[in-house]
């Protein structure tokens, strides 16, 4: 008989399977961040002598790959446990699907959990066995370890430890946007994928993820399972990565956004492009009228200054530079200094809105050069002098 491959359980190690879906088809998150790359929705099984758990689920629409994964290695109605170590649909969204056949599993959560598993996906109360940091539960020749790793990125988000294979299962924690590969090693530019990931979801809980590095930095890590993209069976590089975009260490880099409508703002972003060039900074520029909002993200987690250049449009900020603004505020990036940038023709509110916006960054904003359509000497100057600041504060 002709085997699908789709449906086929990937074995990890001995009695560790992937039974995710892989999505090359899906192009956006969150109705907002582009995917490239498709995505993927990890779960995995973890087969002990007496007992079995399913180590979260699948976005809606993927609940026959994984009952057919699971199929694959056990009979579904044998699972014992259903981890959910993240309430998002796309690891829990299979959860009343996988319990519906699994009808004697009990779904594993945090106290947090608890309540998404009612509101979200409508579990009776019997059927979730809440645990807390450190908790422990036997499979027999396997035991799991919950550790409680709230904030990534939200409230009830928990870690699942597999002692005797030292394998950690993180759900988005580590992930990345990415059908492609099983493990890292696979992917050429798997950091990239990473830090775009990074950027776009645990940037702005950068401290929530410090401490949750520095609660798993005594375990004997040997494999990192994420529920998107590649298992990480080379864990060192990704964990030390995690450990500096946590702390916010950037690099002599600067991130220029801008919008230009009739190419006068262009020109001046080409002028602070290679001023900066020749001062020996990293530059990268985004047009925001063709950018991909991933790459930005990716770009500012590492960034210790940020350029922002606009034109004016009926007295303020293009709306486009606005909605990089309110991104930016959201993702939190770890910037520090802040050059502005503003063409008008007749008049603007643009550079008091960027300030105004800028407020909660907590950026140092190093200069707002506004340029009357077409540059004079005076402005060039400025913004020649805005570059070397810039230059000079982030070398310090
Ligand atoms: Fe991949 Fe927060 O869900």
């Amino acid at each position: 008989m002709v085997q699908i491959s789709g449906i086929k359980a990937f074995k990890i190690i001995d009695n560790v399977f992937w039974v995710g879906a892989k999505d090359w088809s899906r192009r956006l998150f969150d109705s907002l961040i582009p995917l490239p790359k498709g995505t993927s929705y990890n779960a995995y099984l973890v087969i002990g002598s007496e007992k079995i758990a399913l180590i979260d689920t699948v976005n809606p629409g993927f609940e026959k790959a994984l009952e057919d994964k699971i199929r694959d290695v056990v009979e579904p109605r044998d699972i014992d446990y259903v981890i959910m170590n993240h309430a998002e649909p796309d690891h829990a969204g299979a959860i009343p699907y996988i319990l519906g056949i699994a009808s004697k599993a009990k779904l594993i959560t945090t106290s947090i959990g608890l309540k998404m598993a009612e509101i979200f996906y409508g579990v009776p109360i019997e059927r979730i066995f809440v645990v807390k940091d450190g908790d422990k539960i036997s499979l027999g020749s396997k035991t799991l370890r919950f550790i409680e790793a709230p904030m990534l990125h939200w409230p009830e988000t928990m870690f699942t430890y597999l002692e005797e294979d030292g394998i950690l299962f993180t759900c988005d924690f580590f992930g990345a946007h990415l059908a492609e590969g099983m493990f890292d090693d696979e992917v050429e530019d798997i950091l990239i994928h990473a830090q775009r990931y990074w950027a776009e979801i645990m940037m702005p809980f950068r401290f929530s993820a410090l401490k949750a590095l520095e609660k798993i930095s005594n375990l004997d890590v040997r494999i990192i399972a994420p529920s998107h993209g590649p298992i990480y069976r080379n864990p060192k590089k990704i964990l030390s990565k995690y450990f500096e975009w946590a702390q916010g260490i950037a690099k002599e880099k600067v991130t220029i956004i801008y919008t230009s409508m009739w190419g006068y703002t262009e020109k001046v972003v080409k002028l602070i492009e290679s001023e900066l060039i020749k001062q020996g900074i990293h530059t990268v520029v985004y047009n925001l009228a063709y950018v991909d909002i991933g790459d930005i993200a990716k770009d500012l987690a590492d960034s210790k200054a940020l350029i922002i250049a606009t034109p004016t449009v009926i007295g303020f900020a293009h709306p486009l530079t606005m909605l990089a603004m309110y991104i930016a505020k959201l993702l939190k990036p770890p910037v520090k200094y802040v050059g502005l940038i503003t063409l008008y023709a007749w008049g603007t509110n643009a550079d008091k809105q960027l300030v105004n916006a800028l407020k909660e960054l907590g950026v140092e904003i190093m200069d707002t050069v506004n340029i009357n359509v077409t540059p004079t000497d005076n402005d060039i100057k400025r913004v020649r002098e805005l570059t070397t600041k810039i230059a000079q504060k982030i070398k310090e």
